[in-house]
């Protein structure tokens, strides 16, 4: 049976893409710093407790999932945050936390995977953001990381293609899941204004699902309309 991991696989785009890979027959690994967030439990999907920003603990559990189960087919590299605010009182701590989280880690573990996705002929596959495409105010350093990751998956694409990887970048516009608890905006409650995690979810089991010799290098997803709710503010469009 195919093996798939998913980074921050205890919320939001993460837990909808590990129960969407269970769904679709995989025996499904899920690393996130607190799995109490989540009730999902299913035989084949096993949750590991994995902070990824600790480099020495990630290549661990990694290599013992290796072990375990002596291959991978694909590999999600979703776990992420993000803060937002003028790049000017942005704490330095929280520039580092989203460049270790969504930048750092996601090298590292294809790194340390990348062997196995080339003999099983896997799939990457790397959840960046709009941001990384569509640079805009108050997430300079989250759009940073973001088009960074776009960045790794097109050069490591054109690196191993010839043996077989696919290399999958998908750019979710906003989505509803907990990423915007700390933040003081969130994407609009109505059905056209914001994507959920199921869709991103789909479109992932849709890119690994491709004959051999195509592949869905970018998926973008965006809402029919969409709109940015201040916390505590009216609605505004945001484009
Ligand atoms: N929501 C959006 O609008 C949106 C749009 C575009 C892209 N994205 C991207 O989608 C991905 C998932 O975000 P989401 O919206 O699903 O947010 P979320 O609900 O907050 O989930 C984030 C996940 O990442 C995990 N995580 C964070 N830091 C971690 C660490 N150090 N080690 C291990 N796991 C860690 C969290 O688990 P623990 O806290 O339990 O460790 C959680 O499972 C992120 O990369 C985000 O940038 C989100």
């Amino acid at each position: 049976m195919d093996v798939a991991l998913v980074t921050g696989a205890s919320s939001g785009i993460g837990l909808a893409i590990a129960a969407r890979l269970v769904e679709s027959g995989y025996n499904v690994y899920g690393y996130a710093r607190d799995h109490g967030k989540t009730s999902y439990r299913h035989a084949r999907y096993k949750p590991v407790e994995c902070d990824v920003t600790d480099t020495r603990v990630l290549l661990d559990r990694t290599e013992d999932l290796l072990k375990e189960t002596g291959g991978l087919k694909v590999l999600v590299n979703n776990a992420g945050v993000g803060f937002f605010g003028p790049h000017a009182t942005m704490a330095p701590g929280r520039i580092e936390t989203m460049v270790r989280t969504n930048l750092i880690a996601p090298m590292v573990l294809t790194r340390a995977t990348l062997r196995h996705l080339e003999a099983s002929r896997g799939y990457v596959v790397n959840i960046a953001s709009t941001a990384a495409l569509n640079p805009g105010p108050f997430g300079a350093a989250y759009g940073a990381t973001k088009a960074g990751l776009h960045q790794f998956g097109q050069a490591l694409f054109s690196e191993v293609r010839k043996s077989g990887v696919r290399v999958v970048t998908l750019y979710p516009d906003m989505t509803r899941t907990p990423f915007y608890d700390g933040a003081d905006f969130e994407p609009g409650e109505e059905p056209g204004t914001h994507i959920t995690p199921e869709c991103v979810a789909d479109a992932v089991a849709q890119a690994v699902d491709q004959r051999e010799g195509t592949v869905i290098t970018q998926i973008v997803i965006r809402p029919q309309r969409t709109q940015v709710v201040r916390k505590g503010k009216p609605r505004r469009e945001k484009d």
